[in-house]
């Protein structure tokens, strides 16, 4: 089995979030076990070095953009077993950041037809394109409306992975021209059209022959007027093509006993060992140093998405109890001032860093606690994942993949290994907190959600195969999704 990744962002070349450490390891499992991955990805300015000058030129050719014709290198690097190919185009991608830039549409209709256009280039036909959010959602539409005739295109089959449906990918209509060089009929409802535009993304939840969401919980709750972000009809309509499979986190990558970013090692039957990554973390963070003040952590957007309104709220209250508060983040300015103001009014216990750093997210994984995520919504979401592997406890919002993978300890039965929420309300928020920290006082307690939550298995192994069980399906489905 052929299978093509198609995507915006990919780990270790380039990352904004969880799209890029997703497009990063799950081609790693879906390889071992026996599915041929390779992915492409546009080749942006700031890939590292250490990479950008080892790619291979294989290929060289026009793209139509709409009226316009572009230059489009495609080259090669082999990195680990896998096959990746860069989409150059420096007017495109030499830019100082991935997103946000006037021309998105342009930049990444050019990258979605270059996509398509590489297979005949490079005589490569997959089985399979996986596509990635909307920066990729043209390439399922276009596939079929453009390229279905053309020899060596007609069986490859799409699947579309839905990581964030908040961001569609919108548009002026003109754009179905300008950009793609289709007529107006495809501006219709049922089509491209969304209100006064086309969306992107709406291009691959109409045109895939299979759409996933990174959690179970989130394909149910899409499907709703409340997350559905106007797209939940059309969802419904392709209700029997919608899946969650849940996101694994890289074990290569994240595994207390053989990070050599982390003070300590440490593993789940001496997890104690954690304590010195407790004090090595309050040293560096300049904390009291103290073993038994327990420590909650933040590694997160700072956005309305992740639930910031809430820590706002009640900020204050949270800051009465005896606790440490480490958050790193970047995001909207509104929210990194306010724990700019929040480090200066409560500097001895709680310091914030405004900023990311790969390697102090690791050291906060290892000496945290108790991990903070009261996300609105969260389609899978990595950080909880992260954290549980490293025995710190999650509290969160029980929405999305948030609600699949952390269970609630409940007194009666004993069972679950975290403290969850219902309702997007600060004050849940705080009494979950403070039910969290009270149990934290019960070290023999304690001992044992560390151990269950640190024994719970995140990898990619069940999940790959589920992908792998999807392709195959699709595979042998001999008609491709009409519409
Ligand atoms: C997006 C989602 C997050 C998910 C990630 C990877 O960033 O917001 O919940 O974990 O994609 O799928």
């Amino acid at each position: 089995m052929k299978v093509l990744f198609a995507v915006s962002e990919c780990v270790p070349f380039i990352k904004s979030g969880g799209l890029a450490d997703v497009a990063g390891s799950l081609p790693k499992e879906l390889t071992k076990q026996g599915t041929e991955v390779r992915i492409i990805l546009p080749k942006y300015g700031n890939i590292p070095a250490l990479y950008k000058n080892k790619t291979k030129k294989i290929a060289e050719f026009v793209v139509a953009v709409g009226w316009r014709n572009q230059y489009c290198g495609i080259e090669v690097l082999e990195l680990n077993d896998i096959t990746f190919y860069f989409v150059d185009n420096e007017y495109y991608f030499k830019r100082e950041q991935l997103y946000g830039y006037d021309d998105d549409g342009e930049r990444f209709a050019y990258f979605n037809r270059a996509v398509l256009e590489a297979l005949a280039q490079l005589d490569y036909y997959p089985d399979i394109i996986h596509c990635h959010d909307w920066h990729t959602g043209m390439i399922p539409f276009l596939l079929r409306v453009h390229y279905q005739k053309r020899s060596g295109y007609e069986l490859i089959k799409t699947v579309f992975t839905i990581h964030n449906l908040h961001f569609q990918g919108v548009f002026p209509k003109e754009a179905i021209h300008d950009l793609f060089g289709l007529g107006f009929e495809y501006y219709r409802e049922d089509q491209l059209k969304y209100y006064d535009c086309i969306n992107f993304m709406k291009g691959a939840i109409v045109a895939a022959d299979q759409i996933t969401t990174v959690s179970p919980t989130y394909r149910d709750e899409i499907l709703t007027d409340y997350f559905g972000e106007g797209l939940n009809g059309l969802l419904q309509e392709r209700k029997d093509r919608l899946i969650g499979i849940l996101n694994g986190i890289d074990e290569d990558v994240y595994h207390p006993e053989k990070d050599a970013t982390i003070y300590q090692a440490f593993h789940s039957e001496q997890w104690l060992l954690k304590k010195e990554n407790k004090a090595y973390l309050q040293k560096i963070f300049d904390l009291k140093i103290d073993r038994n003040t327990p420590i909650v952590a933040m590694i997160t957007r700072l956005t309305t998405q992740k639930g910031m309104d809430l820590i706002e709220r009640v900020f204050h209250e949270m800051m009465q109890e005896n606790v440490q508060f480490i958050l790193i983040g970047t995001g909207d300015v509104a929210f990194e001032n306010f724990f700019r103001r929040m480090e200066a009014n409560y500097g001895k216990k709680c310091k914030c860093y405004i900023g990311f750093n790969e390697e102090v997210a690791h050291q906060v994984y290892a000496g945290a606690d108790l991990f903070l995520m009261p996300s609105k919504f969260e389609p899978c979401g990595l950080g909880q994942l992260i954290a549980m592997k490293y025995g710190a406890i999650p509290i969160v919002r029980e929405t999305g993949g948030l609600n699949d993978t952390v269970q609630s300890y409940n007194e009666k039965t004993g069972e679950g290994w975290g403290f969850t929420f219902k309702n997007f309300n600060a004050h849940d928020m705080l009494y979950t907190y403070r039910r969290a920290l009270a149990y934290y006082r019960n070290q023999p307690l304690w001992s044992q959600l560390v151990i269950t939550a640190m024994e719970k298995d995140y990898s990619w192994a069940q999940s790959a195969f589920k992908y792998n069980q999807l392709y195959s399906d699709e595979i042998s489905r001999s008609e491709s999704h009409v519409f």
